[in-house]
């Protein structure tokens, strides 16, 4: 079989890289994809918002599995597109995407189904919006309802800097018309999870959980990123509380998409804080989280082909998959200024003393001759396995100076809650 991966992040290097060990496959594309990619699978140079000219290629080149790794071609309906064409697809319709692409449908949906989630309100009005934040209570949340690429969110501390993020959102639009809505949510308190699940429509299987870290300094200071390193499995969070996101979110969601018209086929991400009173929502994306799947995916021991081929064809509860108990930990290299300006062009290099078992998956990195460039914020993901986390971290770290870049940025605490 010939799999088409959507997307060019590390997330999809790393999606390439388990696709690659799959006996089902005998071809792989990626598309744009990187420099990482293009080691395991045959880059294709279509811009992602060029849906049309996308699915034509996939029929030319007989792709049998089409993967789309990121948000905006599922919320732009590429899924359905490539359903029309007659190719399969793994990731989630349009409408099913709204899980990800309208926190206010996602809101609604949860409420009405009675999944726990932050209690807070949907606006359209700038005024009435402004009005309701005079009278809540500090810490509060402020979101562009729409995608805003993971930087939609302020968790405001003071009344003056939440009102500056809806001003942000609804007049300056900073996010175009993802602002054209905006969720105002209390704060919720507690340790934040990722719990990523496959889910047929009807079955649902979780992965292993992660956490991901999204400031850009260590200690998390300063803004938020796309994300600067994950570690799976994070010690405080349990099989048994796995077992009751499933049971409480996981598959009441899954169930509620199909209710009502939207069969939820994909991987379901969700984002958890574990409150005082349970688990609590903070986010559902339609896709495989970046930069968590980086590290979850050293950790599946199944065939990650199978599973999606089950996605498709409805028949996850004949599914059994099995997962490594090592622990693994990702730290990403950026450019230095990242996210603000930052230089591109700048040449990696990676020593021969590098450990032969660390995965360098590349992000924002280009071919350039016999090297490789740099040509985005976050430029790559390094990951290492271990039998603890302590031993992965360890891992990991010693192997970050034997990559290098002018100018480069990473942090020195990925998963340091987990072995002090
Ligand atoms: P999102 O872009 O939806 O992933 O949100 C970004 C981050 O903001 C989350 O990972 C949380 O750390 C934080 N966040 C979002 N909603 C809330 C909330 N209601 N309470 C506390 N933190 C939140
Ligand atoms: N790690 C957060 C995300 O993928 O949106």
């Amino acid at each position: 079989m010939k799999v088409l991966v959507i997307g060019n992040g590390a997330r999809e290097h790393a999606l390439v890289w388990k696709i690659a060990r799959s006996l089902l496959v005998d071809g792989i594309y990626a598309l744009p994809g990187n420099a990482g990619t293009g080691a395991l699978a045959n880059n294709i140079d279509i811009p992602l918002d060029d849906i049309p000219s996308i699915i034509k290629k996939a029929g030319q080149l007989g792709i049998g599995l089409a993967v789309v790794g990121p948000e905006a071609p599922l919320a732009a309906g590429m899924s359905d597109l490539f359903n029309q064409a007659g190719i399969p697809v793994f990731g989630p319709s349009k409408a099913a995407a709204r899980l990800e692409s309208s926190k206010s449908f996602a809101r609604d949906i949860m409420q009405r189904n009675n999944i726990p989630c932050a209690a807070g309100s949907t606006f359209t009005s700038y005024n009435e919006a402004k009005k309701y934040i005079e009278g809540q209570a500090l810490p509060i949340v402020v979101k562009a309802d729409g995608l805003a690429a993971g930087k939609g969110v302020t968790v405001a501390k003071t009344a003056e800097e939440a009102q500056g993020a809806l001003h942000s959102i609804m007049v300056d639009r900073a996010f175009g018309t993802a602002g054209d809505r905006v969720v105002i949510e209390e704060c919720l308190l507690g340790k934040e999870v990722s719990l990523l699940a496959f889910s047929d429509g009807v079955n649902v299987i979780p992965m292993v959980p992660a956490c991901d870290y999204k400031r850009v300094f260590d200690g998390d200071q300063g803004p938020n990123t796309g994300g600067m390193g994950s570690y799976s499995p994070p010690g405080f969070f349990d099989q048994a509380m796995t077992g009751q996101v499933v049971d409480m979110i996981i598959k009441p969601i899954v169930a509620a998409m199909a209710k009502e018209g939207s069969p939820y086929k994909g991987v379901l991400y969700t984002g958890i804080i574990m409150t005082q009173q349970g688990p609590k929502v903070l986010e559902f994306n339609a896709r495989f989280g970046d930069p968590e799947t980086q590290v979850i995916l050293p950790r599946l021991e199944s065939d990650l082909v199978e599973i999606m081929l089950s996605v498709i064809e409805g028949k996850l509860d004949r599914m059994k998959i099995a997962w490594s108990s090592d622990a693994c930990a990702g730290v990403v290299m950026s450019s230095g200024g990242y996210p603000g300006d930052y230089r591109t062009g700048t040449p990696i290099t990676i020593s021969d003393s590098l450990e032969k078992d660390v995965n360098i998956f590349y992000a924002g990195a280009a071919k350039r001759g016999d090297g490789i460039v740099t040509s985005g914020g976050r430029v790559l993901t390094v990951t290492a396995t271990g039998r603890s986390m302590k031993e992965a971290r360890e891992k990991v770290y010693r192997n970050m100076p034997y990559i290098n870049f002018e100018g480069c940025h990473f942090r020195r605490d990925i998963a340091a809650r987990e072995v002090n």
